[in-house]
């Protein structure tokens, strides 16, 4: 079984993607995580994210091992994270992987569960199951600062409103595999709701599918 969850930043997906990996014995992949990895190992090299050609090399040579670097999940790293996944050759470096873990998922696991921006319109467009996670933008921003604030992070809510915008406008605008909901996919708006709350909607979602 493969379950594809999309969606903006903040919206949730990542909580209930693991949550659902978890209790339906699924092996997870965090997208997002290998365009940081791309980004933050471009930003270390002293290269630009918008330099297509640094960004593509380093996608290339880029292992599951970068996948453990610290300092993956700062704003920073997803701006450039963000920048270099709207190269078209980053993008195919990485199809590859993202398929192979869907198709083999790693120690026995009889499906796998993937988050991202594209993964019900391009990484597995076959996907038992989509659902696009979504919620109001001010919602998302204000539950981004807290995740910074309690990592003891300095953060503003009007630079992470901002940052936000930012982000959301370049992966909906990109011309390679932007940002949006397959014509085939559940729409989850989380704005309303808690982590619990979503995880139940899911889970009524994936039981729903062959009615
Ligand atoms: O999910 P995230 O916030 O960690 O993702 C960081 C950036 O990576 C996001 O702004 C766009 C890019 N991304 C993508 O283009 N496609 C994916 N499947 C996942 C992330």
């Amino acid at each position: 079984m493969i379950i594809a969850i999309d969606g903006p930043a903040a919206a949730g997906k990542g909580t209930l993607a693991r949550r659902l990996a978890d209790h339906l014995d699924l092996a997870y992949l965090d997208t997002g995580l290998i365009y940081r990895a791309v980004g933050k190992m471009v930003l270390d090299g002293g290269a630009d994210p918008e330099d297509a050609a640094a960004a593509e090399a380093t996608a290339r040579a880029m292992t599951p091992a970068d996948l453990e670097r610290d300092g993956l999940r700062t704003d920073e790293v997803a701006q450039a994270a963000s920048k270099v996944s709207a190269v078209p050759g980053v993008r195919a470096a990485l199809l590859e992987f993202q398929r192979g873990f869907a198709a083999a998922p790693p120690n026995g696991k009889a499906g796998a569960v993937l988050d991202g921006r594209d993964i019900g319109t391009v990484v597995c467009p076959d996907a038992d199951v989509k659902m696009f996670v979504t919620a109001d933008t001010e919602v998302r921003a204000k539950r981004r600062l807290k995740e910074l604030q309690d990592r003891g992070l300095e953060a503003i809510y009007a630079r992470v409103l901002d940052d936000m915008r930012e982000r959301d406008a370049r992966d909906s605008d990109r011309a390679v595999s932007p940002l949006e909901p397959a014509t085939d996919a559940t729409v989850l708006d989380t704005s309303g709701l808690d982590a619990d709350q979503v995880f139940a909607t899911a889970l009524e979602i994936i039981g729903s599918r062959n009615e």
